[in-house]
Order: structure tokens, then C-alpha cells, then sequence
């Protein structure tokens, strides 16, 4: 018989009945007559109650029920007299399908996020991560619900590129070359026409170029990938590697691709309040007592618009008022963390988009506003993240993108195909990234975005 899930189990409440339970042992507690067993499949964040009479078990079995095992118990499904659960399993049987040697990692409760990094391949057996996972996969599902009902195409953009679209310096190489006997040109540079994809590659930082490419064919798409980047920046925002959701739409000016945004985030955010109000109740209880209502208010607010310029004479006033940032704040500056959590948390109390940045923080292929000086970024920013999504209008015109090409001395042997969008019917596009661990971590009201992948990359780390 195949064995129940504990949420089939809780979701039926068929008292009376036998069930097999097969799953973890998370706690035993032992009284004079009967052991409480707590066990916990993965299904769902609460445990079921097993309740082991020794004289119905052997004892050589008995001794195996510890911490970390994996036991599956079979018995009658009854209500339960004790606090904190509703049914309960009188067991007659237990077999030890997996003993847990004493070494077990996740003994006591308490331990430290630290801690718990270093054991990232035993984690997932937590309560706290078995809530993060389950989110985690529910907020995948949305994203590809929330586009595929709105006809967009998921649209896989490569890994390995030859290019570097976003800017210098931030990429992983990709190399079969042997390192220590590098083939050299006559001139001494390194020979990568001998390199496996006979040039230079590395992995992708965006799908965004070759998503223009599909919009202005397929109308509307996404992608949904890892992406890489090698900045070295140990902050509890960033990873190495990745998730990004890059929608990219034709015929979509900034304004449309702000709407977009926000209502993809509220529904992303309402499919977690409808689908996970278990696991959101357990974080909310042991993380952050304002995680469900900061979620409940982002979904009802209307997010604030406002342009760079006016962002700063905001934090210039600020300041002038005696507030203190770490970075200066003048026209010009890249916006800090510290920034944007400003204007959302303190100044506006609510989600912000900021559009029309100096172009000389935004990267070469956004549209070019009439000043001269901004372009058509928008950016979104969070309670407690920051930045959650970067976006904008695309530049469209020809020679307006080959000039800032120019200008920004991007190599052009590497983008004549993106540049051939503008040159075979062009049209007004429009694309944003959400970075799905920031996402993630508002969801969940984690603090670290390393604790809400599964295996995080950062720098001086690729364990597991
Ligand atoms: O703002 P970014 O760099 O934008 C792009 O990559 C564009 N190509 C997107 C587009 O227009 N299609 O990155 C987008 C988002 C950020 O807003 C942030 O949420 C996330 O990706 N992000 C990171 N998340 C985790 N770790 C990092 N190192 C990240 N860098 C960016
Ligand atoms: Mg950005």
C-alpha cells in the first residue's frame, strides 16, 4: 500500500482507519507508558503525532526511534487528546527504515543560520526550511502561471555566451583550456580560438538580449534561469548564482511595463497568502511577527512612482535634516541599499518604483530620455530588499543604441545580432528581471538571501 502524506492524512481527518506513515523522526518523548513520536514527512510543516506503545514494539526497534531516523509507522488514525494536533496515530508496527547515527547534525532547536549553512545538505530536514522549499517551489509555480495565462512564451535564453551584455568584469569564465599550459598567440594573449567554443565565453549574467530577440518575434515572453555573477559583494542581498525572471514585451512602454510589474508581484505575493498559509503562519510565528500583514499590505497599496531626480531631492532633504547614509547622495550617485529602503521604509512606507536614472548608472540598451542625461529605467524597491526588480524601456532607435555602443566602448563584434533587432523592423519594447531570491526573502521574511536557496554560491563558497 502506498503510504499516506501527512497532509493527505490531516487534509482527510478519516479517524477510525489504518494509515502508513512514512517519513523522519523530528523529536521522541517518552512518558511512563507511551513514546510521542513527532514525524514529519515534508509534506507540510506540522508534524504527526506517533504515539508508540513499547509494549506493542520491540525493543531492539524501540531504541532505533531517534532523532533523524526515518521510520514508517502503521496503526489506527484517531483524535487526539493532546494540545497542538488533531489526529494522531495509535501505532502497532514501526519498522526503521533508515537508523540516524547520534552524530545527527539538527539535534537541539536554536541553532544559528551560520550553522545551519554549514550542514545546507541537512537543513532542508528543518522545519524553517521545509517552510522556505515549499514557498520556494509555490512561488515558481506562480511565476509560470502568472505568464502562461497571460499567453506570455517561457522562452530559454543560453548559459554560455560569448558576450558580455551588462557590463565588464562581473562574469564567470568558461574555459577547457588546460590553465596551466595556455595556448598564446604570437602576440602573447591568450590563444581562445583553441578554447572549446573556439572564443571566449562565460555564463550569463541575464537573459535579457536574447529575450529581446523572442519578444520581437513571439510578441511577449519570459525566462526563468540561473544566472552568474562574480561581484564580489558579501552582502545579505547578493549570491553568485542566481534565479531571474526576465518577462520582455513588444509593443510595451515603460509605463505598461510598471503595471506589469506590480501586478506580478502582487499576484506572486497573494499566491503565497492563498496557497501557503500553513507554512507563512510558522515563519510568521517563529521569523517575523509582521511577515503576513507586511504581505497583505503590499498586495492592497498601490505602489509609489516617482523619478530619480525627485528620489534624491527627497534623500537630499533628508540628509539636510540630519539623517545619516553611509554613501553620499547626490545626482549621479547608484543608489544604496541604505537609499532605497529610505524612500520605501521611512519616506513613503510603501513599495516604489523609481524611473528615469542618469544614464550613466544604467546600462547601454535603455532608452535614451529627451534631457540627454536620464533614461527610461524604472526600478522596483521593497520593505526590507531593496531592490526586487530592475527594468526599462528598450532603446528602439538604431543609431541612438549604436552611439551609446560606442561611447561605452562595448565591443561590436559581439553585438551585431542585437543590434539587428533595431535594423529588421524595430519596435517599442519593454522588459524587467525580478531576482527570484529577493523575491523569496520578502515572501518569507528571512533576513540572508543564503537562506533561501538550497545550496548558495557566494564568494569562497561552493560546498555541496
Ligand atoms: O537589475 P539587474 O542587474 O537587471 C538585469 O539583469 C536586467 N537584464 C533585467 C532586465 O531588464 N531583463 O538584475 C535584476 C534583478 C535585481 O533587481 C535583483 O532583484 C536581482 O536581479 N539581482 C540579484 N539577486 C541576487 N544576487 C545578485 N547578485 C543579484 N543581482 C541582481
Ligand atoms: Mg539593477
Amino acid at each position: 500500500m502506498r503510504p499516506k502524506r501527512i497532509i493527505e492524512i490531516m487534509r482527510e481527518q478519516a479517524t477510525g482507519t489504518e494509515v502508513t506513515v512514512k517519513g523522519w523522526v523530528r523529536t521522541r518523548r517518552d512518558s511512563k507508558q507511551v513514546s510521542f513520536v513527532a514525524l514529519n514527512d515534508g509534506s507540510m510543516v506540522a508534524n504527526l503525532q506517533i504515539v508508540v506503545n513499547p509494549s506493542l514494539i520491540d525493543e531492539q526497534t524501540l531504541r532505533r526511534i531517534t532523532t533523524g531516523a526515518c521510520i514508517a509507522a502503521t496503526g489506527t488514525l484517531v483524535a487526539s487528546q493532546g494540545k497542538g494536533q488533531s489526529v494522531e496515530v495509535q501505532a502497532d508496527k514501526i519498522e526503521i527504515l533508515g537508523d540516524a547515527d547520534a552524530s545527527f547534525p539538527l539535534q537541539k532547536k536554536g541553532h544559528t543560520w551560520e550553522y545551519l549553512r554549514e550542514v545546507a545538505h541537512l537543513r532542508p530536514r528543518s522545519n524553517t526550511f521545509g517552510a522556505i522549499f515549499r514557498i520556494r517551489n509555490n512561488m515558481a509555480f506562480a511565476i509560470h502561471k502568472f505568464f502562461h495565462d497571460k499567453g506570455f512564451v517561457y522562452f530559454h535564453t543560453p548559459l554560455i555566451t560569448g558576450s558580455d551584455c551588462e557590463g565588464a568584469g562581473q562574469m564567470f569564465q568558461v574555459t577547457t583550456l588546460d590553465l596551466n599550459n595556455l595556448p598564446r598567440t604570437e602576440d602573447g594573449k591568450i590563444d581562445y580560438s583553441q578554447d572549446f567554443f573556439g572564443g571566449q565565453t562565460s555564463l550569463t549574467v541575464s537573459g535579457q538580449l536574447e529575450g529581446e530577440l523572442a519578444a520581437t518575434a513571439l510578441g511577449a515572453i519570459y525566462t526563468f534561469g540561473p544566472t552568474f555573477r562574480a561581484e564580489n559583494s558579501n552582502t545579505p542581498r547578493h549570491l553568485a548564482e542566481f534565479w531571474m525572471i526576465e518577462p520582455e514585451m513588444a509593443f510595451y512602454d515603460i509605463k505598461d511595463n510598471m503595471d506589469l510589474a506590480e501586478e506580478f508581484i502582487k499576484y506572486c505575493v497573494q499566491w503565497a497568502l492563498d496557497n501557503c498559509m500553513d507554512d507563512l503562519e510558522f515563519l510568521n510565528k517563529m521569523i517575523d511577527p509582521e511577515l503576513i500583514e507586511r504581505l497583505k499590505f503590499v498586495t492592497t497599496h498601490d505602489f509609489v512612482r516617482l523619478p530619480y531626480t525627485e528620489g534624491i531631492k527627497i534623500l537630499e532633504e533628508a540628509v539636510a535634516k540630519g539623517h545619516k547614509f553611509e554613501f553620499p547622495v547626490f545626482w549621479g550617485a547608484d543608489l544604496a541599499s541604505e537609499h532605497e529602503r529610505f524612500l520605501v521604509e521611512e519616506h513613503f512606507k510603501k513599495p516604489v518604483i523609481l524611473t528615469d536614472y542618469p544614464k550613466e548608472i544604467k546600462a547601454f540598451y535603455m532608452k535614451q530620455n529627451d534631457d540627454g542625461k536620464t533614461v527610461r529605467a524604472m526600478d522596483v524597491l521593497f520593505p526590507r530588499i531593496g531592490e526586487i526588480i530592475g527594468g526599462s524601456e528598450r532603446e528602439a532607435d538604431y543609431d541612438k543604441l549604436l552611439k551609446r555602443i560606442e561611447e561605452l566602448n562595448i565591443p561590436m563584434k559581439d553585438m551585431w545580432w542585437y543590434l539587428d533587432t533595431r535594423k529588421y523592423g524595430s519596435c517599442p519594447h519593454s522588459g524587467f528581471g525580478l531576482g527570484f531570491e529577493r523575491l523569496i526573502l520578502f515572501v518569507t521574511g528571512m533576513a540572508n538571501i543564503r537562506d533561501v536557496i538550497p545550496f548558495p554560491r557566494t564568494p569562497g563558497h561552493a560546498e555541496f
